[in-house]
């Protein structure tokens, strides 16, 4: 890489660490979770929640999709906090749980920060730890539904609507891990 190009990187990737709000979160000891299911069924008890593309869920063992790790920062919405994704990159992520209707796809989300205001589909700032289970401070409770393709997608059910799809109810365990 010419010299030139490498000033220019890194002139920008010091104005995208100066932009970002968490730098202040990368220094020192900050607490790093992993997440796994409990219950649902003998596929899914026990396992560790990774990441396809940007959705989360149950997708086997190996090193082909990521395991998720998060740490927590504060919400705007009291009592909550954000989980952002680790190890922190350039560009900040967050999971949420995205949609409208009575299931809502549990996501990961390129810098949150600069979603609209508008929009009211992506919730990332509602996410409760107690008790060692990882709640969505909004009605409702965690379920698996099986991926076309291989695994399980999980997503926030509303509890409420009245569906006609096969899901599974689980629920989601953090345990620290080493960062
Ligand atoms: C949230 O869901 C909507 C509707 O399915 C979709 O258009 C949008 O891209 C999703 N947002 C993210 C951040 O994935």
């Amino acid at each position: 890489m010419k010299w030139t190009n490498t000033i220019l990187s890194l002139a920008f990737m010091a104005k995208a660490i100066m932009a970002s709000p968490f730098v202040h979160n990368r220094a020192n000891g900050i607490d790093v979770y992993k997440l796994t299911v409990s219950g649902g069924n003998r596929e899914l008890d026990g396992q560790v929640l990774r990441m396809k593309a940007s959705k989360i869920g149950v997708y086997g063992s190996g090193d082909k999709y990521m395991t998720v790790k998060v740490y927590p920062a504060s919400s705007e919405k009291p009592g909550c906090n954000t989980l952002h994704t680790y190890p922190i990159g350039i560009v900040d992520h967050a999971i949420a749980v995205n949609g409208t209707g009575a299931f809502r796809d549990f996501i990961d989300v390129v810098q949150p920060a600069g979603l609209s205001a508008s929009n009211t589909m992506t919730n990332w700032n509602s996410f409760q730890m107690s008790e060692n289970r990882l709640k969505v401070d909004m009605g409702g409770k965690w379920v698996a539904f099986p991926d076309p393709d291989q695994g399980w997608n999980v997503k926030w059910f509303d509890g409420k609507s009245m569906v006609a799809q096969d899901y599974i109810p689980i629920t989601i365990k953090y345990t620290k891990v080493d960062n």
